[in-house]
């Protein structure tokens, strides 16, 4: 098991981040109900969400927690995707309480390590928007997708400004994806070859 701390991160509380392991029932339900919470469309009840965690927990996959004291408030997950070179980050998520403190970051940075010594070379992630929350949505993206791309506009908030500002890159858009005018926006990171 990994553990590494963080200092003043929380309002000067300390925050540490560890790996849990599909047998830690108690870490996966408290997870669950974070992105329930989050993302009551997709994991309407917190069982759907511990499933889904469930089914995620194999092999090749890492689930990272931040824990203040024995709370956890945040979590981010990654699977192998390309054999070992090319893993997808999914799922993260931080407290709502505690978001805007360097958590996510801190969180990113830490699986970035991890994923390192595993051998990937490529993250990737998709981030929907299903809200209307950049310029992406409720607009027919085709046939010029990267024109949009280019001219993408955070309008509410939604976390691609996050990725982007932990190094992640807008590699493409699956026009609506989620519907008629709500795409998933995908973005990727080359892993730095040094450590933080
Ligand atoms: C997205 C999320 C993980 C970010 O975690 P966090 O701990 O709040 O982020 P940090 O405090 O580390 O923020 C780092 C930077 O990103 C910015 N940022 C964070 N969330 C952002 C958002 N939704 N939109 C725009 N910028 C954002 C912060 O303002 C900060 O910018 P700064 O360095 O210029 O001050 C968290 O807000 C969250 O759990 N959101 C809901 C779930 C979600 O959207 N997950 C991603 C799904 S793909």
């Amino acid at each position: 098991m990994k553990e590494t701390c963080y200092n003043g991160v929380d309002g000067g509380g300390e925050v540490n981040i560890e790996r849990i392991l599909s047998t830690d029932r108690k870490a996966i339900k408290r997870v669950a109900s974070m992105m329930s919470e989050t993302w009551p469309q997709s994991y309407p009840t917190v069982e759907k969400a511990i499933a889904e965690l469930d089914d995620f927990l194999h092999e090749n996959s890492v689930l990272l927690v931040a824990k203040e004291k024995d709370n956890i408030i945040g979590a981010i997950g990654a699977a192998a995707q390309y054999g070992h070179t090319g893993w997808e980050l999914h799922p993260l998520v931080v407290d709502q309480a505690h978001r805007g403190k360097g958590i996510g970051t801190a969180l990113v940075a830490e699986l970035e390590d991890s994923m390192r010594a595993k051998g990937c070379v490529s993250l990737h992630l998709g981030t929907d928007d299903e809200f209307s929350k950049t310029s992406l949505a409720d607009t027919d993206l085709y046939p010029d997708v990267f024109e949009h791309i280019k001219r993408i506009k955070n309008l509410k908030n939604h976390p691609y400004e996050f990725y982007q500002k932990c190094g992640f890159v807008i590699v493409g858009v699956i026009p609506d994806a989620n519907g008629l005018g709500k795409p998933d926006i995908m973005m990727a990171k080359r892993m730095p070859l040094q450590k933080r």
